[in-house]
């Protein structure tokens, strides 16, 4: 099934893996061509890795593709990078939808146009009821707006104060239902976090690598997952080892 035979075999694979997709621009830059080319070319390596988790046995996968800060680029690039998601829906779905993998969206659909959010919507429920991986699209997410729409949603709610704690307002994140990302990848060298997942990444392992996106392959996947299997997380607790 999988395109390389058994490489992890015996470690862990994480439950949840998440990965913010940077260095498009970059990737294209070094080819003396346009940041859209770039992005383009991210958008396409999407498919092996999504394919690549799903045949390891990885329940979640999230996709950071573009973030609530991302509107202050200019606004050729923001359209265009609207345009791309539509096209890798119109173009991905069906193939998604074959190997099973079940579509989410975190962020902020009302940001988007309507015509956008129908094909987002439309492919939500395609694969609802899909067992096998699911791939959650971080489109128009921003960490910090998580929590303000989970506050608010429980504001207007009327909970009370004595109801409200840590899994409440997990309950009432984006990723509601999901696991926490076990691994946080980021592709291109940046060693900060850009707004992403900054509630359900508390205790995720960070795992950095200078490849830029379009150029990130499965093997590198497995790279991560070793070093991962190598970790000790404690969650501030202690191990035999401590
Ligand atoms: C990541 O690539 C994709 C998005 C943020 C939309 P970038 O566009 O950030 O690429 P660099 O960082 O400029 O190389
Ligand atoms: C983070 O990348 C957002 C996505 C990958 C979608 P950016 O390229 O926007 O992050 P900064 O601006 O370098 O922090
Ligand atoms: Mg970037």
């Amino acid at each position: 099934m999988s395109s390389t035979e058994s490489p992890l075999e015996g470690l862990p694979i994480p439950a949840h893996i998440a990965i913010i997709m940077d260095g498009n621009g970059r990737w294209a830059k070094q080819r003396g061509q346009p940041r859209m080319a770039g992005h383009r070319a991210g958008t396409e390596n999407i498919r092996s890795i999504v394919s690549e988790c799903n045949t390891l046995g990885v329940r979640y996968l999230t996709i950071y593709a573009f973030s609530t800060e991302n509107w202050s680029r200019p606004s050729l690039e923001v359209q265009g990078l609207m345009q791309i998601l539509g096209d890798f829906i119109d173009r991905e779905t069906k193939n998604l939808h074959e190997q099973h993998v079940r579509l989410r969206h975190l962020g902020r659909l009302e940001g988007l146009s309507p015509r956008l959010r129908r094909k987002v919507q439309h492919a939500i429920e395609l694969t609802q009821h899909n067992t096998g991986l699911t791939l959650a699209v971080a489109f128009n997410y921003g960490g910090r707006a998580d929590i303000v729409d989970a506050v608010r949603g429980l504001v207007a709610q009327g909970v009370s104060l004595d109801k409200i704690d840590e899994q409440l307002i997990s309950d009432h994140l984006y990723t509601a239902t999901m696991p926490d990302p076990d691994i946080v990848i980021r592709t291109s060298g940046e060693r900060r976090i850009s707004n992403f997942m900054i509630w359900q990444a508390a205790y995720s392992e960070y795992w950095f690598t200078p490849v830029l996106w379009p150029d990130f392959r499965p093997e590198h996947i497995h790279q991560a997952i070793r070093d991962y299997g190598r970790r000790e997380r404690r969650f501030g607790g202690l191990t035999e080892q401590s």
